[in-house]
């Protein structure tokens, strides 16, 4: 196994914004009041570089969620919000978007504190991605349109009919965020939902509650009406769950586990509600030997499973080469694993942090343990870092067999898996051999090959010579277990209406 550099562990100083952040008290936003809990709990948040608690958090439970929801529905029926002009809910959308900006270096702090990844992705990445989400969706308010529909109604003839559609906002929706990039999951999930006129009880991860919690202050500084989005933090199994079982609630929005998607999938039958949900995945990142670069390729590959420490329901986990090229991307993707800076995600030149969770670090070290079993081998990484935070090595994984765990499941976490392929022909039945189809990469520079390759994957994204490329316009989202539905994009905007087909007889 070859060493791995050594953790950094002392972490840089918080400006002192986030530092009155983080003392301030934490609580729920109700109606556009922050508000202790019912039972007056709080939960923990810790900081993932240390383990410490770092914040107490007003605990929501089924009671908040149940005054939350009467807010949202008593603001949807009643509220002037569904009869504001679109320009006009356009503009406070685009000036969530703008605030989001103007607070960037607060938020990214908050956000690398409390999640575990580097300051310098949070400010270049999550925070003005999710200033850009707002942006683009503010421009869709306007343009909610329906159609006018030539009928024929062949069993009234003579008669004469004026058929038209329109897009309506579904109601009050419910919204659960995960920990992996709480304030870009929140802006995916408000951005739709408010550019269509709905109403919003949103959840963030019991994890990750801070920037959700600061997001609800500029919502409120961006002139959002009190009400059309209340937040309460709580944890899955008490306030989740009840905001996917209740009845007065029209639609459910999740990103997480699979296997949390389908209790919700369960939880929602009750009243039929409708469901996004956008779940786990084994991405196949596929190399073939005629790449147009090796050297930008295999940057790909690492970058595919160790951004974001691998926490990343598309990351590409599955690593497939052509046999010819096989041991020298192997080699070059184990020495990048290997020179990745580790530490605090505070700090500056940190390239990788800690993993957000104790629960996250016993599962990616569980995945390790059960690889070393079944005979796996690291060549790179496939430890725990030091005794203190949540730290895991970028693990390089070889000499798998398909019906190991490492190679079958989501782990999560910064372990790839590489295999050899021998051809063409080959690639498809293995790259698609998943429960999973979230996403997918090839590499060649033969454009009939990938473009034929890339309708034959079953994934909801296929990145050609590229990974991890996201764009508020483009949808994202799965086939098959990882999920329903797509976020992001004119795609996302049919998830938040409903269609109601007007018919006039003339
Ligand atoms: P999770 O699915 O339990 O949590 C995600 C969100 O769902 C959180 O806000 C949580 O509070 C909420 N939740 C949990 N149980 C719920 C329930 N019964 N009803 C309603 N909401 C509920 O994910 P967890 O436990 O944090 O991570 C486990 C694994 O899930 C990860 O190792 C990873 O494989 C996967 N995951 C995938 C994500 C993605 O982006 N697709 C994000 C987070 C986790
Ligand atoms: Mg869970």
């Amino acid at each position: 196994m070859v060493a791995t550099a050594p953790v950094e562990f002392e972490s840089a100083e918080l400006s002192q914004k986030a530092k009155d952040f983080l003392a301030s008290p934490k609580k729920m936003l109700l109606n556009g009041q922050w508000v202790e809990s019912a039972s007056g709990k709080t939960f923990p948040v810790y900081n993932p570089a240390t383990g410490e608690e770092m914040a107490q958090v007003a605990e929501g439970d089924k009671e908040d969620i149940d005054r939350a929801v009467k807010i949202a529905r008593n603001t949807f029926e009643n509220s002037g919000w569904r009869w504001m002009t679109p320009s006009e809910r356009g503009r406070i959308i685009w000036r969530i978007g703008d605030l989001i900006l103007e607070n960037l270096e607060e938020l990214a702090e908050l956000e690398s504190l409390d999640n575990g990844k580097p300051i310098s992705v949070a400010r270049v990445a999550d925070v003005p991605l999710a200033a850009d989400l707002f942006h683009y969706m503010a421009g869709w308010a306007t343009k909610i349109e329906g159609t006018t529909i030539p009928i024929s109604v062949i069993y009234a003839p003579g008669a004469r009919f004026h058929a038209y559609t329109k897009r309506e906002p579904i109601g009050v929706v419910g919204q659960i965020i995960p920990w992996n990039f709480p304030l870009l999951m929140a802006a995916w999930k408000l951005g739709p939902a408010l550019a269509t006129g709905n109403c919003v009880v949103l959840k963030p991860a019991e994890q990750t509650p801070l920037t959700a919690l600061r997001l609800g202050e500029l919502l409120a500084e961006a002139g959002l009406p009190d009400g059309v989005v209340s937040i309460v933090p709580g944890y899955g199994e008490t306030a989740g769950a009840a905001l996917t079982a209740h009845s007065d609630v029209d639609k459910v929005a999740f990103t997480g586990s699979t296997e949390v998607g389908k209790l919700i999938v369960q939880a929602a039958a009750g009243n039929l509600k409708k469901l996004t949900l956008e779940l786990g995945g084994k991405s196949p990142n596929v190399m073939f030997k005629d790449v147009a670069d090796l050297e930008t390729a295999i940057d790909g590959a690492a970058n595919a499973i160790f951004f974001n420490h691998g926490q990343c329901c598309c990351a590409g986990s599955r690593l497939f080469v052509e046999e010819d090229i096989y041991e020298e991307v192997v080699a070059g993707v184990t020495a990048r694993a290997d020179k990745i800076k580790m530490g605090p995600g505070l700090n500056p030149d940190t390239e990788m942090g800690p993993l957000v969770s104790q629960e996250q670090l016993d599962r990616v070290t569980g995945f390790l343990d059960s690889g070393y079993s079944e005979g796996a081998c690291m060549a790179s990484g496939g430890k725990r870092l030091g005794e203190r935070g949540y730290f895991v090595a970028p693990t390089v994984i070889t000499q798998s067999k398909p019906d190991m765990k490492v190679v079958r499941e989501e782990i999560f976490g910064p372990v790839v898996v590489a295999e050899p392929f021998k051809s063409a022909d080959e690639i498809l039945p293995l790259a698609n051999d998943s429960e999973y189809g979230l996403a997918a990469a090839i590499w060649t520079k033969d454009i009939a090959k990938a473009h034929r390759t890339a309708e034959l994957l079953k994934a909801g994204t296929v990145w050609i010579n590229c990974y991890n490329v996201f764009d508020s316009a483009l949808p994202f989202g799965g086939y098959k277990q990882s999920g329903w539905g797509r976020e992001m994009g004119k795609e996302v905007l049919d998830n938040y209406t409903e269609t109601k087909a007007v018919c006039v007889a003339l």
